[in-house]
């Protein structure tokens, strides 16, 4: 189903506002799920000396759902400097199938989507909140979306593991 795969790029840009931001002061964190609900967990998976460091990432709707818009909002504190260049990988599997793996300018897609942050971003504690409507068509599947994010140099800026769960049941309205 290759015509999926463009809609499927859309939940990759979910994780946009992901890199535009961050934030360290528990450095005692250094992995391990740090959000866990029915339907979705993240891990900072990067090292306490990376330039972003995340805190919070909070969906709206919590659980995501198809066809809707998805507001992510994601605190974090920027170490260094987030200078023009620096860019992310990004792979999205569904299950254990690799359906998408892209490079992103970070500093370019902050500027397309019209991010309220901007490059080069100083350091700092932020908070960023980017919405992106989800295509209806997702598949009831699990899905991992692994950002890493890098500086112009080619340091680790950023790491994050993101797994959603469309397979749990739709919420079901109550009828009695
Ligand atoms: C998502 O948000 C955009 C912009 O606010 C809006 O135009 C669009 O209709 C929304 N889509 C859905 C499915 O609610």
């Amino acid at each position: 189903m290759m015509h999926r795969l463009p809609s499927l790029a859309l939940l990759a840009l979910a994780c946009f506002p992901l890199l535009a931001l961050a934030a360290p002061q528990d450095q005692s964190i250094i992995s391990g799920p740090i959000h866990i609900s029915d339907s979705w967990t993240w891990i900072d998976c990067g090292d306490p000396s990376d330039i972003i460091e995340l805190h919070s990432i909070k969906v709206t709707p919590d659980p995501p759902q198809p066809g809707k818009n998805l507001t992510v909002a994601v605190t974090g504190y920027v170490r260094e400097t987030i200078e023009e260049g620096a860019y992310a990988d990004v792979t999205v599997k569904l299950g254990l199938v690799k359906l998408l793996q892209k490079e992103f300018d970070v500093c370019e897609e902050a500027r397309n989507a019209d991010a309220s942050v901007r490059c080069p971003v100083d350091p700092g504690e932020y908070e960023v909140e980017q919405t992106v409507e989800l295509p209806k068509e997702i598949p009831p599947a699990k899905f991992t979306i692994m950002v890493r994010g890098y500086t112009p140099e080619d340091e680790p800026m950023v790491c994050v593991d993101i797994k959603v769960d469309f397979m749990k049941k739709r919420p079901f309205p109550k009828i009695w």
